[in-house]
Order: structure tokens, then sequence, then C-alpha cells
């Protein structure tokens, strides 16, 4: 386990929409660069950036044309290698985005394999050879000159690349233990050495659960190639780190990831903290990831004040995966959203946004915080870009300043990546710097307890003290510390001792702007929480 891993928190760079040096309307290398600083003083010691490699962007870059080459819109092989550097003088450690299960059809590997002679990369994608159609898995036919049609991961310009079958039932499936599906591995792991051995510091893992097609329960296919490189990564990169998009600690940390993330993903735990809102039949499916209205009645989120959460939802679902991750030495991930995700400014107001904060940063595990989610930026209705569709509102270009394009890029607003939030109450870095209440400062408070207290960094020294079925408030320890958390409108009381010694507390709830009311009041047997308040107690 790398030790960094220890006080690390994340930074997810959505780079099209980050920072533009250059005035040509989307972001670059030399933008995350130069905003370094500023990460750094937010309280973020590691950045995850998406896809930044050369690609057509029909699915926003997870769709490369080539996996060793930083696409041109984002600045050169060498821009990037300076970025490493920088960050690493400030104590920023750097993930690029991992894709293993399929290219951009314009691939030239995949060129090759769509020749009719056979070649080097015939068997580098999943074809079969002698069929019009295949059960069971997405294919594209009638498109090669090959005789035979190929099997897809996710849009049709992705075909997936080839790991073989675990259980192989048609004469054009191959085991997985094929040497041609070693040969995949192997050209994957060259891959992640090229980006290492140039000072990049580990990845985030595209659907890394689904290398292995026709899996057992267990995902054993899969999980033999992840031990096989965690094996390289143990033997000659020790300190680099793999996060996987998987949610299955279970199964991620065993196989070799050091973290694994909890995602957005329908019914789970985690959904039901910043985005129990169901604004479609359709979206009942998927957690909000489309562009309808919302109906605010239907909001149960944990940390809604009106929304009479029930933390047991988020509990039941997530305590397993941290006994998972406790046993397997590994760490889970909670991430405050992603590139995937809405925005939990989508529904929760500054004041709400702050106690799911302060629940997130004091959780074990190595958390992530998604640009923009820091001022709270919103949610935004737009129509869809690069294959983003529901999830393009969540996209937008980060707002920096009250100037042009909100400090974005200088060039046209018309030749922006996306268009800035165009409301006037929009929020900035500049203005939330000036306010000592703001979310941004609000935040940099807990990032920085964080790092500060050893007990509230990635250790799994969770205990749960207090957390009843549709009953507040919440409280669990950390270590020696007490956090108590009460996210509804009303006065909560639990008889429980605690310690008597505030280390932290916010209070947002009944505030009439002429004084700070408590947020807590101790007794030898009770505590009892204002309104909207959250503490940390020795
Ligand atoms: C998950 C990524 O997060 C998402 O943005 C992408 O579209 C798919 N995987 C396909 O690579």
């Amino acid at each position: 386990m790398p030790k960094w891993l220890q006080d690390a928190i994340f930074y997810e760079i959505y780079p099209q929409s980050f920072n533009d040096t250059n005035g040509d309307g989307i972001g670059d290398l030399d933008g995350i660069t130069e905003k370094l600083d500023y990460i750094k003083e937010l309280g973020c010691n590691a950045l995850w950036i998406n896809p930044c490699y050369d690609s057509p962007f029909k699915d926003a870059g997870y769709d490369v044309r080539d996996y060793k080459k930083v696409a041109p819109r984002y600045g050169t092989n060498a821009d990037l290698y300076r970025l490493f550097g920088e960050a690493h003088k400030r104590g920023i450690h750097v993930l690029l985005d991992l894709i293993p299960g399929h290219t951009s059809e314009e691939h030239p590997w995949f060129r090759e394999s769509q020749k009719q002679e056979h070649n080097e990369y015939s068997e580098r994608y999943v074809w079969a050879d002698h069929t019009f159609r295949i059960e069971h898995y997405p294919y594209v036919a009638g498109e090669s000159e090959r005789d035979g049609i190929y099997m897809l991961n996710f849009y049709k310009c992705q075909p997936a690349l080839n790991y073989g079958f675990f259980n192989p039932t048609e004469p054009w499936q191959m085991s997985y233990k094929d040497p041609a599906c070693q040969q995949t591995k192997e050209a994957l792991k060259d891959v992640m050495r090229f980006w290492l051995d140039h000072g990049c510091d580990g990845f985030r893992v595209d659907m890394a659960n689904y290398l292995v097609k026709g899996e057992d329960e267990n995902r054993t296919g899969t999980c033999e190639i992840w031990k096989d490189i965690r094996q390289m990564l143990d033997t000659d990169y020790p300190e680099a780190a793999l996060v996987s998009e998987w949610a299955n600690p279970k199964q991620s940390l065993s196989a070799g990831f050091h973290m694994d993330f909890l995602l957005n993903n329908p019914n789970t735990g985690y959904s039901t903290l910043m985005r129990d809102y169901s604004n479609s039949k359709a979206n009942e499916n998927t957690s909000g990831v489309n562009n309808k209205k919302i109906d605010s009645n239907t909001d149960r989120s944990f940390f809604k004040k009106d929304g009479h959460g029930d933390i047991m939802r988020f509990l039941d679902d997530y305590m397993p995966m941290y006994e998972a991750a406790k046993e397997n030495n590994g760490y889970v991930s909670i991430i405050t959203c992603n590139h995937d995700t809405p925005r939990p400014r989508r529904t929760l107001d500054y004041s709400e946004l702050k106690l799911a904060y302060a629940f997130i940063f004091t959780m074990p595990g190595v958390p992530f915080l998604y640009y923009g989610d820091e001022i709270g930026m919103r949610y935004l209705n737009i129509p869809t870009k690069e294959g983003g569709y529901g999830r393009t509102g969540s996209r937008t270009p980060m707002q920096w300043s009250n100037g042009k394009n909100l400090g974005f890029s200088n060039a046209f607003p018309e030749d922006l990546y996306l268009s800035v939030d165009p409301s006037p109450d929009a929020p900035t870095v500049e203005d939330q710097q000036k306010d000592p209440n703001s979310l941004l400062n609000t935040l940099k408070e807990l990032l920085h307890l964080r790092h500060e207290y050893n007990d509230l960094n990635a250790q799994n020294n969770l205990e749960i003290i207090y957390a009843k079925k549709e009953t507040l408030p919440l409280i669990y320890k950390r270590g020696n510390l007490f956090i108590a958390i009460n996210p509804s409108e009303e006065e909560q009381t639990a008889d429980i001792a605690t310690g008597n010694t505030i280390i932290y507390s916010l209070c947002e709830g009944n505030t009439d702007g002429s004084s700070q009311p408590a947020a807590v009041t101790i007794t030898s047997s009770s505590i009892t929480l204002a309104p909207q308040s959250f503490v940390i107690i020795k």
C-alpha cells in the first residue's frame, strides 16, 4: 500500500473544462499546472485527470486513439511531464485515467484488426468471424473488410479489447488463458509502464470489472488480470496507486486495487445521501443521470434538510463494503460527484452541501472532490456534448472569477467547449474566497482538519456509535474522535456519552445572521445537536 494514500484527498479534473490558457475555448494541461497552488491550498494533494489522450472524442476521450499521446487540444506529452513535475514539487500525486476495456474504433490496433489478412492485431479485439449476429452481447456487423463482426464495450465507437471469455461457449470465443488474450494484457501493462516511467503516480481504471467476458459471479478471470498487474506495480512501481470503477470492494480490493469507488448507481446506499430523487419513471433506473426536471417533493436525500432521509439506507450498503476494505487492506473512495453523475448542488443548497461534505471528508478511505463542487457549481440542463447526454450538465467550465467567461477562458463565449453557468448568481472561486462562511472556505477547513488529525485520514478505524432507522442524529467515531451530524431542520438528541472538547463545529440551521447559535449541547449522558449541525468532539 503506497503510504501517501493514508493522507490523500483527491481532486478530479475534467480537463476540457478546467482552465484554458491558450484562448481556444477548451481547457488544457498548462491550465491545470497553473492551478496547482489553488488545489494545494484547498487541501487536496492528489489529482485524477480524466482521459487526456488523443481521441476522436465521441465519448469525451474515453474512446482512445493513441494511449501514449496527449490530445493536441490539451497540449503535448512534454506539457504533461511538466505537470507531473510541478505537482510533485508541491507534494501532489497525479493519477491518469486508464481505459483497459476498449479503444476508439480509430485506434490503429483496431484498424489493423479489421483487415482481412491475419496480422498481429487480428485477435486484439473480440471478433466472431463466421456469423452475422451474436447473442447476449452488443456488436457491430457489416463495417469491416474482415469477414466478421466485433463486440462493443460501451458506445458504438468503442470496440471491446479481447481479454477472452471465462467459459467459452462458442467456437469464436477464446479462453481468457489464451496467449492472444494474455497479449492484450501485456499491451495494457506496456501503456501503464509508459506513463509511470514518465512520472505518473497511478491510474483511475475505467470499467475495471469488465475485462473478461462471460464471467462467473466472482469475476475470477478479470480479477486474475488485476492480480498480475498489481504484482507488476508492487515489484517495479511500489508507490503507484490504482482506483477502480467497480463499486465492489470485496472483489476489486482483493484483486489488487488500492481503492474502489462508491458510485451513484441506482438503488445504492451512496445514491441516498445527496441524490435520492426521481425526475421521471425512467430515472428510477438511472439515479438521476438525465437532464429532466426534478420534482423536489420526491427528494429524500439524507442531507436534504426536509428530506426525512434514513441513514440506514446508506449504512446497510456501505458497512459490508467498508468491512471488505478493512479485510483486504484497501480503501473505499467516497466521491462528492464525478463526470458521470449529477452535481450535488442540483438539489442541495449551500447549508446542505456543507454538512454532506463534512460527512464525506470525515469518513475513512480516500475521498474524491469533483472540480467545482468546492463552490457548489450547479448541474445545468444543457444539450449533449461529446457523448455526454445527461452527464453534460455536470461538465461545464470551472467558475474562477467574475470576469470574462467566469475566468475559464479568453475565447469568444460562442467558442467555448461548453457555455459557462449563465445565472447572475453563478458561484465563483473569487467571491467565495472573500467570504469566511462560504462553502469553499468551510470545505477548506474540513480538508485541513483531515490532514491535521491522523484519526481522520484514510485508515479504516470507523465505529458507528448511534445510527437508527429514520432517526437522527448520526454519531460515529474515528479513533478518539466523536463525529455527530444532524442534517434536519429540527433539534436532535441522542442518549450517548461523548467527550466534551469541541474540536470543530458547523451550525447551518435557524441562523438569522445576528449570532452563531451553538451547534451542540453535551451532558454527561447525552448530546443534543441544533438543526443542521455537525461537530467533532474529543
Ligand atoms: C465510465 C466513464 O466514467 C464514462 O464517462 C465513460 O463513458 C464509460 N466508462 C465508457 O468508457
